[in-house]
């Protein structure tokens, strides 16, 4: 079927604004958007820029606003969004961070909010004979947080970070930290309090829940959010009791 791709262009050396451009391609409703983009590249315009690698919902890369809705090219279908022949779709980069070139933005914010929170195991106890062994269960509580692919959805679709707080964390930051702070092998919470224990880190999340609408894993990223922000608090209250018992 014949489909209009609207797609947002920006050559930030010729461009003062981003503005829409059309392009009419020939695509099945079973063909992905990520297809419709890489013959508009191939075949109509080389220079449309966008990100994308595995092209199989792994790497995270080609995430971007498709009808107004974050979501990953490689993994939405053109039937998907309803097209019919004649139809058109807009192509948008995520929001939230700075437009870098046509549908890429500068994703540094966003990994620098993630490295902040020391997304790996931190623990000096020796491992012991067996290393660190973990039950099915003690597994299983952090099972949702290691689906994150570091797409960028999330911090794009969240309202905290577009309309209040700029400078909020974001979800993804915080659901990588809670990857850790649930993991029974893991003894680092004291030293991701820093990035995650502020006005602009855990505490700015106002539960909005646009995060766990559009993740593309469906990770349940609000409910990881709450359950850090319980546990941060079940932690000073068992400082403070400390402080009362000396
Ligand atoms: S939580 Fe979901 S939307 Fe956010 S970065 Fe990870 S995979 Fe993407
Ligand atoms: S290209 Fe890797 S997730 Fe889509």
């Amino acid at each position: 079927m014949l489909i209009t791709f609207q797609i947002q262009r920006y050559d930030p050396e010729k461009d003062a604004s981003p503005h829409f451009e059309d392009y009419e391609i020939e695509l099945e409703p079973e063909s992905r958007v990520l297809d419709g983009l890489v013959r508009i590249k191939t075949y109509v315009d080389g220079s449309l820029a966008f990100r994308k690698s595995c092209a199989h919902g792994i790497c995270g890369s080609d995430a971007m606003l498709i009808d107004g809705e974050e979501r990953l090219a490689c993994k939405t279908l053109l039937r998907d969004l309803g097209a019919k022949p004649g139809g058109r779709i807009r192509i948008e980069p995520l929001k939230g961070l700075p437009l870098q070139r046509d549908l890429m933005v500068d994703q540094e914010k966003f990994f620098d909010a993630y490295r902040s929170v020391k997304p790996y195991l931190i623990n000096d106890e020796p491992p012991g004979p067996k290393e660190r062994i973990q039950s099915p269960a003690e597994r299983e509580a952090i099972d949702e947080p290691t689906k994150c692919i570091l797409c960028g959805s999330c911090y794009s679709a969240c309202p905290v970070i577009r309309e209040k707080n700029p400078e909020f964390l974001g979800p993804a930051a915080v659901l990588n930290a809670s990857r850790f702070v649930f993991d029974s092998r893991d003894r680092g919470l004291p030293e991701r309090l820093p990035a995650l224990d502020r006005p602009d880190g855990i505490w700015a999340c106002e539960s909005k829940f646009r995060c766990t609408q559009v993740c593309p894993r469906g990770i349940k990223v609000t409910k990881s959010i709450n359950l850090t922000k319980a546990r941060i608090e079940t932690l000073r209250s068992i400082k403070k009791k400390a402080m009362g018992d000396l």
